[in-house]
């Protein structure tokens, strides 16, 4: 199996994946389902081609994958899902079949990206920079029909199409 199929198909990400969708059923605001999470890891992956940033996909792919897993403890719990998700990516990276795991390395890259995608920090990673940017240009809020109701500051709203 590949690296992140095997992410995806491990119960604890399944677990929490269920559980994400569930709350956010009604929910009119951004969702965090895999629509959401594959348009992260694409954005990102075609910014490290653009910018030869030399990262291998399955290590963008898996950050992206990873990166709102916490975000059910974060509405049943008040953990933010950012502390929350480090915690269950770290269980889930340790726990992965030893023929699709990634390198001490590549899960420090990973834990710090999730960490860190909600609020830049100064003098971020690599990798945890080309997550947060491209966690915040994946949301279409130009379209959205809840744009006026949401809280997200008019400098992250994406009001018109980036290309
Ligand atoms: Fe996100």
């Amino acid at each position: 199996m590949d690296r992140v199929n095997a992410i995806w198909k491990h119960p604890l990400y399944q677990k929490y994946y269920a559980r994400i969708e569930e709350l956010e059923q009604n929910r009119v605001f951004c969702r965090h389902q895999m629509p959401h999470l594959l348009d992260v890891a694409r954005i990102a992956y075609i910014r490290n081609l653009e910018d030869d940033m030399g990262f291998a996909k399955d290590v963008v792919y898996a950050a992206a994958v990873l990166h709102d897993i916490g975000k059910a403890l974060q509405y049943e719990a008040r953990i933010p899902h950012e502390l929350a998700g480090v915690d269950i990516a770290e269980q889930i990276l340790a726990d992965l079949p030893a023929e699709a795991a990634y390198t001490t390395d590549e899960k420090r890259m990973i834990l710090t990206a999730v960490k860190g995608h909600r609020r830049l920090r100064e003098d971020p990673e690599p990798l945890e920079k080309l997550l947060y940017e491209s966690d915040k240009a994946s949301r279409m809020c130009f379209a959205c029909p809840a744009e006026a109701q949401c809280d997200w500051s008019r400098e992250k709203k994406n009001m018109e199409i980036k290309v």
